[in-house]
C-alpha cells in the first residue's frame, strides 16, 4: 500500500500532467489560428504525450492500492506574442515539470518507496527527452529569425510528427 504522503504528491503530479496536456492543446489552437498547421500538429501530439504521462501515474496509483483524486486544473494561457514565444513558454514549462518530478523522486527516496522510485526513473529520462526536444525547436526558431521560408520549412517538418506510445524495456510503458 502506498503511503499517503507519496499518494498526495502523485495526485498533484497528475494534475500537472493534465495541465500540461491542456497547455499544449491551447498552444495547438494558437498555431492553428495563425495557420502554422505543422506546429499545431506537433502540439496536438504533445497533448497525447501528456495525457499518457497523467494516465501512467493514475494507473500506478491504482495498482499500488492508492486513491487517485483529480484536483483543480487551472486554465492555460491562450495568447502568445510569436511562434517562438510559444516554444520558449513550452521550454520553461518542461523545466518546471522536471523540477516537480525531481522533487517527487526526492520524496520517494526519503520515504523508502522503492517502487515509486523505479516509476520515476522512467519519468526522469522522459524529461531529459522532453526538454531536449523543445530546446532544439526553440533554437531552430531563433535561427529562422524573420525568414518566412525557414519558418514554413520547419512547419512542414513538424507536420510529420505522430504519437507513438512510449515503450520501456520491450513492453508498453
Ligand atoms: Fe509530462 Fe512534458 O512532461
Amino acid at each position: 500500500m502506498i503511503k499517503k504522503v507519496v499518494q498526495d504528491a502523485i495526485n498533484e503530479q497528475i494534475v500537472k500532467e493534465l495541465y500540461s496536456s491542456n497547455l499544449y492543446l491551447s498552444m495547438a489552437a494558437y498555431y492553428r489560428l495563425i495557420n502554422l498547421n505543422g506546429f499545431a500538429n506537433w502540439m496536438r501530439v504533445q497533448v497525447q504525450e501528456e495525457m499518457f504521462h497523467a494516465m501512467k501515474f493514475f494507473d500506478y496509483l491504482l495498482e499500488r492500492g492508492g486513491e487517485a483524486k483529480i484536483g483543480v486544473i487551472n486554465a492555460p494561457p491562450t495568447k502568445w506574442k510569436s511562434p517562438l514565444d510559444v516554444f520558449i513558454a513550452a521550454k520553461k514549462h518542461e523545466e518546471s515539470v522536471t523540477e516537480s518530478i525531481n522533487k517527487l523522486a526526492t520524496l520517494a527516496m526519503k520515504e523508502n518507496d522503492y517502487a515509486t522510485n523505479i516509476l520515476l526513473q522512467w519519468f526522469i529520462s522522459e524529461q531529459v527527452e522532453e526538454e531536449a526536444t523543445v530546446t532544439e525547436i526553440v533554437e531552430r526558431l531563433k535561427l529562422a529569425g524573420d525568414s518566412k521560408s525557414s519558418l514554413f520549412m520547419l512547419d512542414s517538418e513538424l507536420k510529420t510528427r505522430i504519437f507513438v506510445p512510449p515503450v520501456v524495456a520491450g513492453t508498453q510503458a
